[in-house]
């Protein structure tokens, strides 16, 4: 049987080239559902890692390396690629693990993808499917990674980019991408829940295809940050995956990925997932706390602007991750965030405000008692150092209004004169 668009509340099924964003009976969220059964006999971990030695685009591309598990019949042609994704998951020193409170920590680095963040996983799906479906517009609404991606992706294809930011929330490396790669970039007079609501309506109005990870054939290209992963682990799954929850598609997409590659076989059981989200960003921390009983919403606020998300889009579909790892949702404070970002950037690995939320849960976790300190932990970081340099210099300058540097690293200004020099070395503070 086709894989299918499939309504994850009322069961409706759609053929994959309608180009339908959510399901048009009852608005419930799409899922792109393979046919397991047929895919077991098709995908081996042989297969992929076969691959590995191919100089062909779509076996060097860490998403499409893995297509049946996406796109099992994929128009080859269409596929639109920057060989994304192949990102590096580091051991982190043991100074960096004993900050988290683990023994062992590993970190998937995907601020090493080709515009600098996850979402190029996502992109690449996307924007093919945008192909696919004959779209020439694409559109996001975005805290600005996505809309690099997209304009990056779209700029490769000859594709129309519209990208609308909610005005003064994104970082300057994001904005400086999405102008340099050509989109119409729109700055929305509100926040990114209300920016996302207008171009939903956008796209249901308007000749333009929506590529917020509302539509599904992005999370099926996010699915990849897991099977990468787990196949550089030699498909041994580790006790905990930790990652940043803004609008949840990643979320998602591991809860996806994890559960399929359990049902295929690729992997015996199944790690844990913990969704770490910004204090002043929570609503699916709240509604985890309180089992569940409310939907909240929230009045978005954070210095990691990525995740400054008040009503996340995938919700339900990140919940329904949880149910299936046995997940659990923290929250950390921007001071949280900023000094385990120190941390990790000073180890040399580096990461935005954002991704470094996963180290400040992880250590949370660890304090409470629910991560184990010898479990076998993997943390995503999502988006790349110099995506916010703004945050770093204002962080290591001590100007960051409400926070108290634990790890600010000062310049220092000396006149051209040895001594002066020399007076640093031996007392660098
Ligand atoms: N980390 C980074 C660096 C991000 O850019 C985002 C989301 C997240 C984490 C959260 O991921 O939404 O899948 O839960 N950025 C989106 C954007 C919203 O527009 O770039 P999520």
């Amino acid at each position: 049987m086709p894989s299918v668009l499939k309504c994850m509340d009322c069961g409706q099924t759609y053929p994959l080239d309608r180009p339908i964003i959510t399901c048009p009976a009852c608005g419930g969220l799409l899922d792109v559902a393979h046919d397991l059964d047929a895919l077991r006999g098709t995908v081996s971990r042989a297969l992929f890692e076969g691959r590995l030695a191919s100089w062909d685009r779509l076996d060097r591309s860490g998403v499409w390396r893995y297509r049946e598990l996406l796109y099992p019949d994929l128009p080859r042609d269409l596929a639109v690629t920057r060989g994304e994704g192949n990102t590096t998951l580091y051991t982190a020193q043991p100074r960096l693990a004993d900050y988290a409170g683990v023994r062992q920590l590993q970190l998937k680095h995907e601020g090493e993808n080709p515009t600098g963040s996850f979402k190029d996983r996502g992109m690449t799906t996307g924007v093919t499917q945008a192909r696919i479906v004959g779209a020439s517009s694409v559109i996001c609404a975005s805290t600005g990674n996505t809309s690099a991606s997209m304009a990056s992706y779209a700029a490769i294809c000859d594709m129309q980019a519209l990208v609308c930011f909610p005005v003064g929330y994104v970082a300057l490396g994001k904005v400086a991408q999405s102008v340099a790669y050509g989109a119409l970039n729109i700055q929305v007079e509100g926040d990114f829940d209300e920016t996302l609501a207008l171009v939903q309506e956008a796209a249901s109005e308007l000749p333009v295809y929506l590529l917020n990870s509302l539509n599904p054939f992005r999370l099926e290209g996010q699915k990849t940050i897991m099977i990468e992963m787990l196949h550089q682990r030699g498909w041994h799954v580790p006790d905990w995956i930790v990652v940043p929850g803004g609008n949840l598609g990643n979320s998602s997409a591991f809860g996806k990925a994890l559960h399929e590659l359990h049902a295929l076989g690729l992997i015996d059981r199944l790690p844990r997932l913990a969704i770490i989200q910004a204090e002043g960003a929570n609503p699916l921390y709240r509604s985890y706390a309180e089992n569940w009983q409310t939907r909240h919403t929230v009045r978005a606020e954070t210095i990691a602007t990525a995740i400054r998300i008040g009503s996340p889009a995938n919700f339900a579909k990140a919940r329904r991750a949880l149910e299936w790892t046995g997940g659990v949702v923290t929250e950390v404070s921007d001071q949280a965030i900023m000094d385990a970002k120190a941390r990790i950037d000073a180890a040399g690995i580096g990461c935005e405000p954002a991704s470094a939320a996963t180290v400040a849960g992880i250590r949370r976790l660890v304090d409470e008692g629910v991560i184990a300190p010898d479990a076998d932990v993997v943390a995503v970081l999502t988006g790349h150092l110099l995506k916010d340099p703004d945050a770093v210099l204002k962080y290591h300058s001590e100007s960051l209004p409400a926070l108290a540097p634990r790890y600010a690293n000062r310049m220092h200004t000396i006149p051209p004169a040895l001594d002066a020099l020399a007076a640093l070395l031996t007392d660098p503070l």
